[in-house]
């Protein structure tokens, strides 16, 4: 039996998964690292520390299996992040994140002095404070020396492919969020390269996700204990690889991830835009496309609050404190913006905010408002996809944030829409694990793949009561941040 390993490599740890064709997951292992802030706003990770997650996490993963059985390997990663390497191939600067505000300088001269139009159509996309594109702007403003320097430039996954490989390769769903891909023809945009001033010499080359970029590097394997002959797939977006992993593939499915960032991710067969380009429009892993809409902080929100500020981990006994009675009847609301916010307000100034207390109001109330906050917000994207008449009435959900029942039961409610709990919560690396197998000839489409390992285990129905009080509630939470937008760049 052929043994298969899906990586998932996140903003606060690499998760590792050792999967058959059968779609059994025989182990996993997760490697945790740091995500540093240097500034607010800011945030960076070391891609060296990416690399020891791998060399350590892959023979914990192996321990008690047989290693000569691994056939592939396939990569779901953090996506937009800036990773730029040296002629010699070393890292030249910390990875600038996916969830970084600090280029609202470069996002305006790209929205405003190039203009949303002709941006949108060179890449179907404008710009946002996490996409690629601002950061490298941002590079060649306040680090001309660090810009000099660059040979290759390339996202997160991309450089775990390139440790085990050798290969600079880039896969089409996580090529979209650059800001540098034309991603209805899926090729570099010369004319946005020219507009950063870079080189397509300087990209990676361009793979659709389920396709083989090499083999593993003979001391790689050598170091890793696995065969030689492992295939390595060029991978997705960790959005795009949990799809794939949930079985969102095809025309018109729907998943929502709460990890770190919160998403909702539309797939489709046909190329399409949203005319607003409030949601992104990118490339799938399965060969077609897909809208969405990213939410940075959601499942990060509740673990501030009840980590950083209550200091407690126990995420369950907080959770059991909020009384059926409280659903839909919280007077305090919060707004998820820690990070600033992407979907759809595109706003880097914008700040966490708790509204509406009383002396009577609790910590469970404050916990309630948090995780009803996140669905809100999540509804805010929902909502645009479905002012462009896609139809939203079943989603998957996936990541970190789906293990509460509760918060599960709060977003049927706020989205009205039925959610289906996949059998496997491992989307990313279950996708990326997939993907390879693809990759090696084990299925002949990745639409095959999630025919055969995507069932459904569960699902949570809107509640017709519950739907109606969190209408309503929704219709408050909409007003808030209109009413305080302005106030954000102010108190900075
Ligand atoms: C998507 C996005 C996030 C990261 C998180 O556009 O920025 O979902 O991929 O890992």
């Amino acid at each position: 039996m052929k043994l298969y390993i899906g990586i998932d490599l996140g903003t606060s740890a690499m998760k590792l998964l050792l999967m058959s064709a059968d779609g059994t997951i025989h182990n996993t292992v997760t490697k945790e690292y740091p995500l540093e802030f240097p500034q607010p706003g800011w945030s960076q990770q070391n891609p060296e520390d990416w690399k020891k997650a791998l060399f350590e996490g892959v023979p914990e993963l192996l321990n008690g299996f047989d290693a000569s059985a691994v056939a592939g390997i396939g990569a779901g990663g953090q996506m937009h992040g800036l990773v730029v390497l040296d002629e010699n191939d070393n890292v030249i600067r910390p990875a600038i994140l996916w969830n970084d505000g600090r280029t609202a300088k470069q996002v305006d001269y790209l929205n405003n002095g190039i203009g949303k139009d002709k941006l949108s159509a060179l890449t179907a996309n404008i710009a946002f404070a996490g996409f690629t594109a601002p950061k490298i702007l941002w590079m060649k403003e306040n680090e001309p020396e660090n810009f000099g320097k660059i040979a290759k430039i390339m996202l997160p996954k991309d450089y775990i492919n390139y440790i085990l490989t050798g290969v600079h390769s880039c896969d089409y769903s996580d090529a979209s969020g650059m800001l540098l891909l034309d991603v209805q023809n899926k090729c570099w945009s010369k004319e946005m390269l020219e507009i950063c001033g870079i080189t397509e010499a300087q990209m990676p080359k361009l793979f659709e996700s389920y396709d083989c970029i090499g083999t593993v590097d003979p001391e790689i394997a050598e170091k890793l204990g696995i065969p030689g002959t492992v295939k390595v797939c060029a991978g997705a977006g960790d959005n795009a690889a949990a799809a794939v992993g949930t079985g969102v593939v095809g025309e018109g499915g729907c998943n929502i991830s709460l990890g770190t960032s919160g998403t909702v991710f539309i797939s489709s067969e046909k190329f399409g835009v949203d005319p607003n380009n409030a949601l992104h429009a990118f490339a799938h892993a399965d060969g077609g496309w897909h809208l969405m809409g990213c939410m940075l902080s959601a499942a990060s929100c509740n673990k501030w609050l009840l980590e950083d500020i209550f200091g407690t981990s126990d995420h369950a006994a907080e959770q059991a404190h909020i009384t059926e009675d409280k659903l839909g009847e919280n007077h305090v609301f919060f707004l998820p913006y820690l990070m600033g916010e992407r979907s759809p307000i595109n706003d880097t100034n914008a700040r966490g905010t708790f509204i509406g207390m009383t002396m009577d109001t609790c910590r469970a109330d404050l916990v309630l408002s948090v995780l009803e906050g996140v669905a809100f917000a999540i509804r805010d994207s929902v909502e645009v996809a479905r002012s462009l008449g896609i139809t939203i009435n079943t989603s998957k959900i996936c990541g970190g944030g789906a293990k509460s029942p509760l918060w599960k039961r709060i977003f049927a409610n706020v989205l009205n829409c039925e959610l289906e709990i996949p059998v496997s919560e491992q989307g990313p690396g279950m996708g990326g694990a997939m993907l390879v197998m693809v990759a090696c000839g084990e299925y002949e489409t990745v639409k095959d793949c999630c025919g055969k390992l995507c069932a459904v285990a569960d699902t949570v129905k809107p509640e017709p009561e519950l739907v109606a009080k969190y209408e309503a509630r929704y219709q408050q939470f909409k007003k808030i941040y209109p009413a305080v937008k302005n106030l954000f760049p102010e108190i900075q």
